[in-house]
């Protein structure tokens, strides 16, 4: 059974294959190392023993995607490529919409051609929007205040139209809500270019040495410390939501969305505090004015998961800063 990930070289492709390659699957890779570096796929090899098949190809590119559907009998797509900066998006909007819109048609109808019609989608809580919590699957969505979260929306509401031409496809759009953590082994991580925007490599960085402070964005919201209530949820777990879609798209046919999530609300204060106490760091940080576009809180309500994918996260707060914490310190220049 060979699965095709695009994206597979990014934070959550990377440890969706190693979950797939010790699942018995096989891998084909495609990815443009716009946000990720071929290493990663090296150490993916190593974490599992096993070996992916790799292509370095723009999934724009309807060529070489044709190339690798004509080269191995795909079963099912896992598709991550995107691009994913929410303030970036901002700013260039036309890049997101090329790149994840146009870029995910693309993919679509090469996977119709080579009569692929599996499909496991990597979405957002962000199309969520401004909806009570917690967030379930079928509140109304589409309320998203940037490009990017557009980006989301739209793939999915694309899918729904396929899905609704041709009943022979099965897709499973799989709403993340914040992923952090790291592989045990320490080998694969988040690591981003530049500056991080997310809260956990921020932290990382600053605990590491590499950024001198963290900003607290807003002391002030009405949450129970002030600071905002996200549903962080450890990238193994949700790499391993991916195999359960898997096998359940296998099986079936139609369109279902599912939360990815703990359905716990941690605030930004009990991350710096689960984080210190896993790293033995004491982290350096400002309470500062609130980032424009965030939410107070969200998280999820994932018993639709639990219940049809039979999907239950397993790591808690500690694991996920411990592990973070582990990947930084033995990567401390990122990877190379
Ligand atoms: P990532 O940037 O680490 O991984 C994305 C990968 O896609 C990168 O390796 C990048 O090089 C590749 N890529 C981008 N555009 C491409 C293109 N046109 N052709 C081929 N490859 C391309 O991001 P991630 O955190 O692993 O996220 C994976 C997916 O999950 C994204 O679609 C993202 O929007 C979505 N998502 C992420 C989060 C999060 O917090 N990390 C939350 C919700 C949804
Ligand atoms: C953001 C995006 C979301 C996207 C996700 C992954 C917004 C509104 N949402 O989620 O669409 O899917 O990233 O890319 O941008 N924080 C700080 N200081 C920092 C960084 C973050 O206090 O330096 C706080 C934020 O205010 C937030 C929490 O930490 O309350 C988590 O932030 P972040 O990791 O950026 O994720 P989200 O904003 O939840």
């Amino acid at each position: 059974m060979t699965i095709l990930v695009t994206g597979g070289a990014g934070y959550i492709g990377s440890h969706t294959c190693v979950e797939l390659l010790s699942g018995g699957y096989d891998v084909a890779v495609v990815d443009n190392y716009y946000n990720s570096v071929p290493a990663v796929l090296d150490r993916v090899e190593k974490i599992t023993g096993k070996t992916l098949k790799r292509y370095d190809c723009d999934i724009r590119d309807r060529g070489g995607l044709e190339r690798v559907f004509s080269e191995n009998k795909i079963d099912a797509v896992i598709h991550f490529a995107g691009l994913k900066a929410v303030g970036e998006s901002t700013k260039l909007p036309l890049l997101y919409y090329e790149n994840n819109i146009s870029g995910s048609v693309v993919l679509f109808e090469v996977m119709e051609k080579y009569d692929c019609k599996k499909i496991v989608f990597s979405s957002s809580a962000t199309v969520y929007g401004n909806n009570p919590i917690p967030y379930k699957e079928d509140m109304v969505t589409g309320d998203v205040s940037s490009p990017y979260g557009r980006t989301k929306h739209f793939i999915e509401q694309i899918l729904g139209d396929i899905y609704k031409s041709d009943n022979g496809w099965s897709i499973s759009l799989l709403r993340y809500f914040n992923p952090i953590g790291a592989h045990e082994s320490g080998l694969i991580g988040e690591d981003p270019n530049g500056i991080p925007n997310n809260l956990m490599p921020y932290i990382s960085r600053v605990a590491i040495g590499k950024l001198p402070q963290l900003t607290v964005f807003g002391g002030d919201y009405d949450t129970k410390d002030g600071t905002c209530i996200r549903d962080y949820i450890h990238v193994v777990d949700l790499a391993k939501a991916h195999l359960c879609a898997v096998a359940k798209i296998l099986d079936t046919t139609g369109i279902e969305a599912y939360n990815i999530g703990n359905g716990v609300g941690y605030s930004v204060l009990d991350i710096i505090r689960a984080f210190e106490k896993a790293s033995g760091k004491k982290l350096n940080y400002v309470i500062g004015d609130r980032r424009e576009g965030d939410l107070p809180a969200f998280y999820a309500d994932a018993t639709k998961a639990n219940k049809e994918l039979n999907w239950h996260a397993e790591y808690d707060i500690e694991k996920m800063c411990a592990d973070s914490w582990n990947f930084q310190k033995n990567n401390p220049d990122g990877i190379k």
